[in-house]
């Protein structure tokens, strides 16, 4: 049998690295992408996957990389993530432009792109990364509620139109998972950040790429439509158990 390929998108940090790491044991060859070649190259380094430059805002960025992938098995659509968390009354264009950018264009513009070459391999998959905010919502969340809303009917959508096909398509949508997340959409404050996951035991980056590597060794036939996983600590968004002594 020919190597397996797959391609993990924000694999610099977090889920995405993960994931990237997690797939090479499973026996893929990854092609890890974001935009911090440095960290990508500190992934491959551990890991043995391939450190591939990537911003999926940029068209032209996606092309140079897509353009060269004939054959591919496994897409993980992970790049994406929240800025600020204000109330709609103060909501900032560049933010919420960027949010839609990453994590709803860019999904569409790497499916788009790549469909042909998952086609080719006879037994395509596509997993992407939502969040619980794709189907709840909270106060000041409306710029990251919508697009991971918008990014769950796509791919829902996706999951029709290729119905038929040798491609199966799957949602994992994590609660809480401690990554540079928060500290990104805090603009970089550290205490803000850390703040989110205070007395709480939140996900890992390794909890959720678990979920995304049993899904996709289900066999073909099976499609594993969708997996909410979230912290023990936390039922919905806003209900999270946190203990005061932490
Ligand atoms: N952490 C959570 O609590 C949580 C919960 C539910 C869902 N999620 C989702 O999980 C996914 C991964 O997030 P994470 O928690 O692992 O956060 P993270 O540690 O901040 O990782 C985000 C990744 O996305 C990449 N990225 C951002 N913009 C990009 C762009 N324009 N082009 C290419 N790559 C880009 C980043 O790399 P570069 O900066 O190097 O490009 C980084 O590798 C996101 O879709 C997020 O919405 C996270």
């Amino acid at each position: 049998m020919s190597e397996r390929v797959a391609l993990v998108t924000g694999a610099s940090a977090g889920i995405g690295a993960a994931t990237a790491r997690r797939l090479v044991e499973a026996g893929y060859r990854v092609i890890a992408a974001a935009r911090r070649l440095d960290r990508l190259e500190e992934v491959a380094a551990e890991s043995g996957c391939e450190a591939r430059r990537l911003d999926v805002t940029e068209p032209t960025s996606i092309t140079a990389l897509t353009d060269e992938i004939d054959r591919l098995d496994l897409l993980v659509n992970n790049a994406g993530g929240a800025l600020g968390l204000d109330r709609i009354e103060q909501s900032d264009d560049d933010g919420w432009r960027t949010m839609w950018e990453t994590n709803v264009l860019g999904l569409m513009r790497m499916t788009r792109a790549l469909l042909p070459a998952l086609r080719a391999s006879g037994a395509g998959h596509i997993i992407n990364v939502g969040s619980v905010s794709g189907f709840e919502v909270y106060h000041g969340g409306a710029g990251y509620t919508s697009v991971k809303h918008a990014a769950r009917a796509v791919t829902r959508t996706l999951r029709l139109e290729l119905l038929g096909e040798p491609i199966r398509i799957t949602e994992v949508n994590p609660g809480l998972v401690e990554t540079e997340f928060a500290l990104v959409r805090f603009g970089g404050d550290r205490e803000k950040a850390a703040s989110v996951y205070t007395g709480m035991t939140p996900l890992v980056g390794d909890d959720v790429a678990d979920c995304i590597v049993w899904a996709a060794s289900r066999p073909p036939h099976v499609n594993i439509d969708e997996i909410v996983v979230r912290p023990r600590d936390q039922a919905t968004v806003a209900h999270i158990h946190r203990r005061s002594s932490d």
